[in-house]
């Protein structure tokens, strides 16, 4: 087995949330948000893990500490064989250029007033991998490649003269220019019409194969998991409650909140009259976590030792695991 290109283990990041001055005053002590809270896993070379998980579960945050754009509170990150956790801003230079992301907003991503094209080459510059005219020359190429034709016309217009697929369009390029080995795909079709989902997703997976490039597809739509990545990860407030081939966990959800989630998708729930999981109530704030099993309170199937002992992540199929003491089968 080769080793994988990205290794994760017991990584975490808690915010301190802001104290008022009398509370400061008081020392109370200073709280955490616990928006990951210990997750662990790997990605292939080539290999899309999606992200899955409501609003607030830690999905973006996972993404970003990955990458080091945010520094992790604990836990280890290694890439391609290097630990990067502890890397000064130097080193982590090189591995920059490797990993890449791309956000959910397109209009908040491009700066208003540099022309596309020049925003493509920049990273290339900046990288110190082509002089102006060969960077000017790749940016044409890259247009092209993602669909922007004719890619000279396209070169000098603006961030605001593009509609939001073509954006998106433009920052996929932007991150593909580079070459990247790795990506961190932060909702990346959200905000994107759906009639242009299905096309951005290929583009997508066309620099997969070209490049063999590994994935992070973080989305909040099982949907669009279920049509891009090879492993699936669901996340609960901070943490991993199921992990495994795409296929298998949404055939097989084990965890009552994944049956849940999948439920509420009709295009992929299953018409074999399973047993309906209703929950109920919103995530709980990642400042007061449920003990035991963090889900409890919201779980049809929970009882005395789900409030009491947290799971841990078990083997319930060839490469599936869940964190669950009563997982469905
Ligand atoms: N910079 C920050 N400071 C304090 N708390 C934060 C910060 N960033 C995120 N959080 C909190 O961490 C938790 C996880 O947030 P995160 O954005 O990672 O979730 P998400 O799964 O990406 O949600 P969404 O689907 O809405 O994008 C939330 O409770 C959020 O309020
Ligand atoms: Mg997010």
């Amino acid at each position: 087995m080769s080793e994988p290109l990205l290794k994760v283990e017991n990584l975490k990041k808690y915010f301190p949330v802001k104290r008022g001055i009398i509370e400061a005053l008081r020392k109370v002590p200073v709280r955490y948000v616990r928006a990951v809270d210990g997750i662990s896993f790997e990605i292939k070379r080539g290999e899309v893990l999606g992200l899955i998980g409501e609003s607030g579960c830690g999905k973006t945050t996972a993404g970003r500490t990955v990458l080091r754009l945010i520094e992790p509170t604990a836990g280890r990150i290694v890439f391609d064989g290097t630990d990067i956790t502890a890397l000064s801003r130097e080193e982590l230079r090189p591995f920059r250029r490797r990993m890449q992301i791309i956000f959910q907003d397109p209009y908040s991503s491009l700066s208003p007033r540099m022309k596309i094209g020049d925003a493509i080459a920049h990273p290339l510059l900046v990288h110190g991998l082509a002089e102006k005219e060969e960077a000017k020359e790749i940016a044409l190429k890259m247009l092209r490649r993602v669909g922007l034709t004719p890619e000279e016309e396209f070169y000098d217009r603006y961030p605001h003269h593009l509609s939001g697929g073509q954006r998106q369009r433009v920052v996929i390029a932007r991150a593909m220019v580079l070459k990247p080995e790795f990506v961190v795909a932060d909702e990346a079709v959200s905000m994107i019409d759906v009639s242009m989902r299905a096309s951005i997703l290929e583009l997508l997976e066309s620099f997969r194969e070209e490049y063999n490039m590994s994935q992070l597809f973080i989305t909040h739509d099982i949907a669009v998991g279920k049509l891009i990545a090879d492993r699936i990860v669901v996340m609960y407030l901070g943490k991993i409650v199921e992990i495994g081939p795409t296929e298998e966990v949404l055939k097989n959800p084990a965890h009552p909140y994944t049956r849940a989630l999948i439920q509420a998708v009709p295009s992929i729930a299953r018409r074999k009259r399973e047993k309906k999981l209703r929950i109920t109530g919103e995530v709980p704030n990642a400042v007061n976590i449920p003990s035991g099993c963090r889900f409890h309170p919201r779980c049809p199937l929970a009882d005395e030792l789900c409030r009491e002992r947290e799971p841990e992540l078990v083997e319930v199929g060839h490469n599936h695991f869940v964190a669950c003491h009563h997982p469905l089968r």
